[in-house]
């Protein structure tokens, strides 16, 4: 995959022969699958790519509770409740673990925060729309989380160890999420004519931003060549974008749901869909801050942290007091 996305123009990454003695043999062991880990050498160009990869991913985890918190209160039954409850946690969880894998080069929690709140650091594009109604949680689960596990599936076998490990656990959870979002529109598709216009209209809004979240088209992405030769990307972005499109259409057919977009087709000889291209000017907008939600989702998390201030200063008071205590005893 790296030496086509090299053809495509991507971003030139270095030859072998380019490379400094420590550079090649730190290529050497990513080409024969030894995993890097904190502790390991590694060229800054690898550790900042990691911390800005890793840490936009916690972003966007923590980002991602806002669309779907929204509905916890208004869910339809006790059990949709308590399911959607769960997963609004566990994405929390995960955005825990991905800090803590993003910490260990060196990178402090605070700062990412900082950069996220700053608007120097970005979170997924696909957390920028709305959720409208219940049947935005069955589409969410299905189709976002659909796109997680296969963008993320990959990443379990990505070079830098905490990372990859991070993943395995997060992958086994998406899994649930997207089980617990297909589960809804089954419902829904066997209710009233009202339910299937609901699942209908969710599936309209949400297919063409999912399909976002695997970034911009290999040719214009700027990162993937050189995230491919560090065993970052094992797969381009429109690899798994047409990986999420095969593995989708058949779903909706059977839940009785039309993809919207006229030139889906599969393709005998190529043995996948053709499917049209994202929306670039809605892609960028939304990457430029100017999504429908991008304002509110930024504002709502800064005010968050700022109201959890305290109670993040009573935890240090308290954890300093215990280790002072601790010392006197000692
Ligand atoms: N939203 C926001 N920014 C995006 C984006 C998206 N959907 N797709 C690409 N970008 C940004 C990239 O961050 C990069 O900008 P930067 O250099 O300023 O960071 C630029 O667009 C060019 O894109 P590239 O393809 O060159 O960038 P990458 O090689 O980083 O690929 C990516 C983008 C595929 C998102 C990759 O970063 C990745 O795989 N990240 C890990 C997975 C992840 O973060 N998923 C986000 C969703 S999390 C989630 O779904 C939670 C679940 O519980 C629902």
């Amino acid at each position: 995959m790296y030496a086509q996305l090299v053809e495509t123009g991507a971003k030139k990454v270095p030859t072998l022969a380019e490379m400094t003695p420590e550079e090649q043999a730190f290529q050497a062991k990513i080409d024969a699958g030894i995993k890097i880990e904190a502790k390991d050498w590694m060229p800054e160009g690898y550790r900042k790519t990691l911390v800005r990869q890793i840490s936009q991913h916690a972003h966007s985890e923590i980002v991602g509770q806002l669309p779907e918190g929204n509905w916890i209160t208004r869910a339809p039954s006790l059990k949709r409740k308590s399911i959607l409850l769960a997963k609004v946690q566990d994405e929390g969880g995960h955005g825990l673990y991905l800090y803590s894998a993003a910490e260990t080069l060196g990178v402090s929690r605070e700062q990412m925060v900082d950069d996220l709140h700053a608007g120097k650091a970005r979170y997924s594009s696909i957390f920028n729309y709305p959720t409208l109604t219940w049947a935005d949680m069955g589409a969410i689960g299905w189709l976002v989380d659909g796109a997680a596990i296969i963008n993320q599936i990959p990443l379990c076998r990505c070079s830098f160890g905490p990372y990859a490990r991070a993943m395995v656990r997060i992958c086994k959870e998406e899994s649930f999420h997207q089980r617990q979002g297909y589960d809804i529109m089954i419902s829904l598709m066997r209710g009233t004519a009202a339910q299937q216009a609901m699942a209908q209209d969710a599936l309209n809004r949400w297919w063409w931003p999912s399909l976002m979240m695997f970034g911009p088209s290999d040719a214009e992405s700027i990162n993937s060549a050189q995230s491919a030769q560090w065993g970052i990307k094992l797969f381009s972005n429109d690899e798994l974008r047409q990986k999420m499109v095969d593995q989708t259409v058949p779903q909706a057919e059977h839940l009785g749901l039309r993809i919207p977009d006229p030139d889906l087709k599969w393709n005998e000889e190529r043995g996948h869909y053709d499917f049209g291209a994202i929306e670039r000017d809605e892609f960028y907008s939304v990457l430029k801050g100017n999504g429908p939600c991008n304002k509110e989702r930024l504002a709502t998390r800064v005010k968050a942290h700022e109201d959890g201030a305290w109670f993040r200063d009573a935890l240090m008071a308290h954890a300093e007091k215990r280790a002072a205590r601790a010392g006197k005893a000692a």
